[in-house]
């Protein structure tokens, strides 16, 4: 099948060697993972990592997620701990990132980690990245594949939508299933939330057997921003006058058909919900909508990350 954009490609073994051999050039490439699209590039590269930061319009200051294709991989860049073992066990290859601390002698160029002496360590669950990484003899940093601010991309054609040419290759992995970002969990010292993701706070807590710290985290983070994941057009929470020209966003079975009317779950599930979040925020802005106002959703389990992603939103 001919490519009908020229730098959206499939996962085949020709695109493969393409993809590995711009990586090991210090380029950058659009991938997909389970929670949303990522750019990904060489993580012990400065020249890589700094073309990231270019392309996303990245301040400086806030550090980019590593991945991996195995602990024993991580381990030369970072201190693995009793608590990411257990997490680990559980949760990966999966939605969840993990602040460990940084080894002294770990390549991981500084400008990734923002000087911090931590990083974010994550293991993906999408077959194209999986492959990719184990053909690979450097991690990947990869922060989501959207210009700062905006909304995460779950698709190739939203990366597109992001870069249009400015990125050489973008492989195609069907929508992410996901949907929404990982969850962040701070290792380092008493284990902290600091983005909430599917994966939430009450599983680590079962897992870990302890609580969790609230404090607040010292180092600001993207996902700690105020004003972050936005669609670009006002968002109001509540229902008051909604007319034709205004986007509804609801959750559950109460809601009818109607053309402005936006469900992310017809069924109720929070999970879809997420799943559906940013697609349908994508597909409202691209509709000319000129303000979106956002059901109540129930703020447990997934609700709290979906919940997380809209105040920041509406900021
Ligand atoms: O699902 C995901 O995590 C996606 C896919 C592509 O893997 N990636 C992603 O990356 O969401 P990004 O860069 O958009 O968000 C990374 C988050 C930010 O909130 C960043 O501040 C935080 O991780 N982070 C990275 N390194 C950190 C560190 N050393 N300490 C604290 N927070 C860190
Ligand atoms: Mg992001």
């Amino acid at each position: 099948m001919k490519n009908i954009y020229s730098n959206i490609y499939s996962f085949n073994r020709k695109n493969l060697e393409k993809t590995i051999k711009s990586l090991k050039q210090a380029n950058i490439v659009g991938l997909p993972t389970e929670t949303v699209y990522g750019l990904a590039g060489n993580a012990y590269s400065k020249k890589a990592v700094k073309k990231i930061f270019k392309l996303k319009k990245r301040p400086k200051i806030n550090p980019l997620i590593v991945h991996y294709d195995s602990f024993k991989q991580a381990s030369k860049d970072v201190y693995l701990n009793e608590n990411f073992r257990k997490l680990y066990k559980k949760f990966c290859p999966g939605p969840l990132t993990f602040i460990l601390k940084k080894k002294r002698k770990s390549k991981i160029t500084s400008l990734v980690t923002a000087n911090l002496g931590s990083v974010a360590v994550r293991f993906p669950n999408h077959k194209v990245i999986k492959k990719i990484l184990k053909l690979l003899d450097f991690p990947l940093a990869m922060p989501s594949a959207n210009v700062s601010e905006n909304l995460s991309p779950i698709s190739a054609l939203d990366v597109l939508d992001e870069f249009k040419d400015k990125l050489k290759i973008i492989i195609n992995g069907g929508n992410s299933k996901i949907g929404i970002e990982s969850t962040v969990i701070d290792l380092t010292g008493k284990p902290k939330i600091l983005r909430p993701g599917i994966i939430s706070s009450n599983e680590i807590k079962y897992i870990l057997k302890t609580i969790l710290s609230n404090k607040k985290a010292r180092i600001r983070s993207p996902g700690m921003m105020k004003r972050h994941y936005s669609p670009g057009i006002p968002i109001v929470f509540g229902k008051k006058k909604i007319s034709s020209n205004h986007a509804f966003i609801v959750f559950g079975k109460k809601y009818k058909n109607r053309k402005n009317y936006f469900n992310l779950s017809k069924k109720g599930n929070l999970k879809e919900a997420a799943a559906n979040l940013y697609k349908t925020m994508r597909k409202i802005k691209k509709r000319k909508y000129k303000k979106i106002f956002i059901d109540k959703i129930p703020n447990r389990g997934p609700g709290l990350a979906i919940n997380d992603r809209l105040l920041r939103a509406s900021k």
